[in-house]
């Protein structure tokens, strides 16, 4: 019997998890297994969701959905967003102490429920969670993955567009690095717009506020909305989920356990990887410029200083 792909979103009662399903139903990747602590909510997000299948022609009506963690039973994918996020001011690393047992509870479950999953996580301080999630389940490193870079290239690609007056189509540009305002690296030795090199088309003023703005995208959004982001948040990771239940081989900017790439090993850390039907199958190295080997270094021991801080609740 040909099946559907089954994705488990866990946290799906929370703005980024009902996102995340959002844009999964509208595409149809799969059947949705929506898990929240409050299950009559993650209920309520399933159940409206699907009622706009009559306009948008999309089918959803096969999910499930509540508190008991054994929906997620067999998953293909599980998508992990529970945990609190973060208020005006605060930064994702302060998040660690709340969310780094919140996330180790899930990923007991996960790795007994759901033991072939690719597991995506969103939950922040992202790369420490991880590397939690990692040393939870015990998976292999490709199924253990990081949705950030992914949104933080969609926040790089947006601002280029912006200060060009060029179409957001157009512009190839990623952000690899860690998930923190101070020390994501927004690569601009790479970044074009229509082919054209970016440094090219904007001044080294104009591009330092594009970076600037790039690295405090989701403090911007937070101070604005009052909360952390989610319609953005969602539509990346459903990307990412996306190109593993149909394994397109999408490369994307994700967080992953280095294994002496880019000279690095033993973190997570956001690099581009080929994501395919066994997750994360690649990761793609290339050379960085002089400063943004620098940033990047940088980035890995501010991780690695928080994987420090969530090796304690595990
Ligand atoms: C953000 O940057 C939620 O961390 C996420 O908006």
């Amino acid at each position: 019997m040909v099946k559907r792909p089954k994705i488990a979103i866990i946290g799906a009662g929370g703005n980024v998890g009902a996102a995340v399903a959002h844009w999964a139903a509208v595409k149809e990747l799969g059947d949705l297994a929506l898990i929240d602590l409050k299950g009559n909510v993650a209920k309520g997000r399933g159940l409206d969701l699907t009622q706009c299948s009559a306009f948008e022609s999309f089918n959803n009506t096969s999910f499930v959905a509540g508190e008991d963690a054994a929906l997620m039973k067999d998953a293909d994918v599980v998508v992990m967003t529970a945990g609190v996020p973060r208020k005006p001011g605060q930064s994702r690393e302060e998040l660690i102490n709340i969310n780094a047992g919140i996330v180790r509870d899930i990923c007991v479950n996960v790795k007994n429920l759901a033991p072939n999953a690719v597991l995506i996580v969103v939950s922040n301080p992202l790369d420490a969670m991880v590397y939690v999630a990692k040393q939870v389940t015990g998976f292999p490193r490709e199924r253990v993955i990081g949705s950030a870079g992914i949104l933080d290239s969609s926040r790089f690609r947006t601002n280029i567009a912006l200060a060009t007056g060029a179409s957001i189509e157009d512009v190839s540009a990623i952000v690899l690095g860690a998930h923190t305002d101070k020390d994501m690296v927004p690569i601009v030795s790479t970044a074009t717009v229509g082919g054209v090199p970016l440094t090219k088309l904007l001044s080294a003023e104009k591009l330092a506020e594009v970076i600037d703005r790039t690295k405090k995208g989701g403090a911007e959004l937070t101070g604005l909305i009052g909360t952390s982001a989610w319609l953005a948040p969602g539509a990346g990771t459903s990307l990412m989920v996306e190109s593993i239940v149909r394994n397109q081989g999408r490369l994307l900017p994700c967080s992953i356990e280095l294994n002496g790439e880019f000279g690095v090993k033993d973190c997570f850390v956001g690099v581009p990887v080929k994501l395919t039907a066994k997750g994360a199958e690649q990761v793609y190295e290339f050379d960085l410029s002089e400063s943004e080997k620098a940033a990047f270094a940088a980035s890995v021991k501010a991780n690695q200083e928080l994987m420090g801080i969530a090796k304690g609740f595990l």
